[in-house]
C-alpha cells in the first residue's frame, strides 16, 4: 500500500464504473441501460433494497450514464460505446464526486428543511457541463415531513433537465405521494455465486491467491450483500495474506467448520450426548461464537437436506463440490425426520437466544434434547 494514500477499503476502492462489472440487479441493470441509451430517462427514481447490493452505484452509473460523453442513443445497434463508459471526462470527474451537475446528498445529515429549499433554489438553473443535472438522495427515508414536502413540490412540477434518484434501505418510511412519483426498483440480494465470481476477480486484482471453497464460504456469509462480502475479504488479508484458504476464512469468522460441525452433528445423532457437550465446549474454549456455531449448524443441516433431494445442488448452495460431497456422506446416514427436527429445534434456539445472556447453557440444552430424544426412539 502506498504510504502517502490514505487507506481506501476494499469495497470503494472496487465500486464498479460501468454496468458490465454490477454483480446481480440484472432487472435493473437492464431496464436503466436501454433508457439511457434511448434517451427514455425518467425524471425521478427510487432505489430501495438490501444494505449494500448496489443502490448507490447504480445511481452514479445512472448519474453517468446521463452525462457520459461517449456512446448514446442510436449506436447500438452498430455496436456504439454503452454509456456510461466510465473513463471520459464527465464519468471520471463523477466517479471523483468533482463534477459540477451531480449532487449525492445525504438526508442522514442533511434533513433540515432549510437544504431542500436550497435545493429548490439550486433547481431553477440548467445544467451547466453535462446533459442534466442529478441529484442522489442517500438514505432518503431519514427527511422530515417538511422535506418531504419542500421535494414534493419539485417532483410535481420537475423542471426539465433534471434527475432525481432516492435511494433507501426503509422504503415503507417513505409518503405515497413521494413513491407514486417515482419509477422504482427494487435491489435484490445477490446470490451467493455471484459474489463469489466478483471477489475472485477483485482478488485477482489484488494479487491474492484464493481457493474457490473460501470465495464461497465469504460469499455465502455475505448474505447477499456485496459490500458485506469485501468487507470480509478485507479482513481476511488485512495482515497481510497473500493466499486466502477455507481454514482462514472459518478462523476470521470465527465459524468451527464443517469437520467440527460433521462430528458434532454424528454425535447427537447417535445419542451420544456427554461427547457432544465436550465437543461443542471445546469449541467455544477455542473462540468460536455460540451464536456462530448454531447458524453454521443450521446451514450444514439444510445443506444435508437438499443435498438427499437435490441432484447437482452446487448451484443453490453456496459450497464448493468437494465439501457437498462430504456433506452428502454424512447426510447419507441421516433420515429426513432427524435433519428437519434439528433445523426446526436449533432455528428456534437462534431466535430464543437472541435476547438471551445464557446462550452457552441454551445451546446445550438443545443438544441434549436432540441427543436424548434421538435415544428414546
Ligand atoms: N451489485 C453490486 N455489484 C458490484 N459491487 C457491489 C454491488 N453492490 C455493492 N457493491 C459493492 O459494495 C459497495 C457499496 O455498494 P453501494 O454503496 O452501492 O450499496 P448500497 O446498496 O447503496 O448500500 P446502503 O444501503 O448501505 O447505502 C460498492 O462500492 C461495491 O464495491
Ligand atoms: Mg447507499
Ligand atoms: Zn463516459
Amino acid at each position: 500500500m502506498d504510504s502517502q494514500n490514505k487507506y481506501i477499503a476494499i469495497y470503494r476502492r472496487f465500486r464498479p464504473e460501468t454496468f458490465d462489472e454490477v454483480l446481480g440487479q440484472s432487472h435493473v441493470v437492464r431496464v436503466l441501460k436501454n433508457q439511457i441509451q434511448t434517451g427514455n430517462v425518467a425524471h425521478a427514481y427510487l432505489f430501495s433494497g438490501t444494505r449494500g447490493t448496489g443502490k448507490t452505484t447504480i445511481a452514479r452509473l445512472l448519474a453517468k450514464g446521463v452525462n457520459c460523453l461517449n456512446g448514446g442513443a442510436g449506436e447500438i445497434a452498430d455496436g456504439g460505446a454503452t454509456r456510461p463508459c466510465g473513463v471520459c471526462e464527465h464519468c471520471v470527474e463523477i466517479k471523483n464526486g468533482a463534477f459540477i451537475d451531480v449532487a449525492e446528498i445525504d438526508a442522514a445529515s442533511n434533513n433540515s428543511v432549510d437544504d431542500v429549499r436550497d435545493l429548490r433554489e439550486m433547481l431553477v438553473y440548467p445544467p451547466q457541463l453535462g446533459r442534466k443535472r442529478v441529484f442522489i438522495f442517500d438514505e432518503v427515508h431519514e427527511f422530515s415531513k417538511q422535506a418531504f414536502n419542500a421535494l414534493l413540490k419539485t417532483l410535481e412540477e420537475p423542471p426539465e433537465n433534471i434527475l432525481f434518484i432516492l435511494c433507501t434501505t426503509e422504503p415503507n418510511k417513505l409518503p405515497q405521494t413521494i413513491l407514486s412519483r417515482c419509477q422504482r426498483f427494487d435491489f435484490r440480494r445477490v446470490a451467493a455465486s455471484e459474489i463469489a465470481d466478483g471477489m475472485a476477480g477483485i482478488a485477482r486484482k489484488l494479487g491474492i491467491e484464493a481457493s474457490d471453497d473460501a470465495l464461497a464460504l465469504l460469499a455465502q456469509s455475505a448474505d447477499g450483500s456485496v459490500r458485506d462480502g469485501l468487507s470480509l475479504l478485507e479482513q481476511c488479508v488485512t495482515s497481510g495474506e497473500t493466499k486466502l484458504t477455507r481454514e482462514l476464512v472459518l478462523d476470521v469468522l470465527g465459524s468451527p467448520g464443517d469437520d467440527a460441525i460433521a462430528a458434532l452433528t454424528d454425535d447427537v445423532h447417535a445419542g451420544r450426548t456427554a461427547e457432544a457437550l465436550v465437543r461443542v465446549n471445546e469449541m467455544l474454549a477455542g473462540g468460536k461464537e455460540e451464536r456462530r456455531v448454531m447458524e453454521e449448524w443450521i446451514d450444514w443441516l439444510h445443506s444435508a437436506l437438499l443435498v438427499k433431494f437435490v441432484k447437482n445442488p452446487e448451484r443453490i448452495i453456496g459450497r464448493s463440490a468437494e465439501s457437498i460431497a462430504e456433506i452428502g456422506r454424512a447426510a447419507a446416514g441421516y433420515d429426513v425426520a432427524f435433519v428437519n427436527d434439528s433445523i426446526y429445534r436449533l432455528s428456534k434456539l437462534l431466535n430464543d437466544s437472541r435476547w438471551s445472556p445464557h446462550v452457552r447453557i441454551l445451546l446445550e440444552i438443545t443438544i441434549v434434547e436432540m441427543s436424548e430424544k434421538k435415544c428414546l426412539n
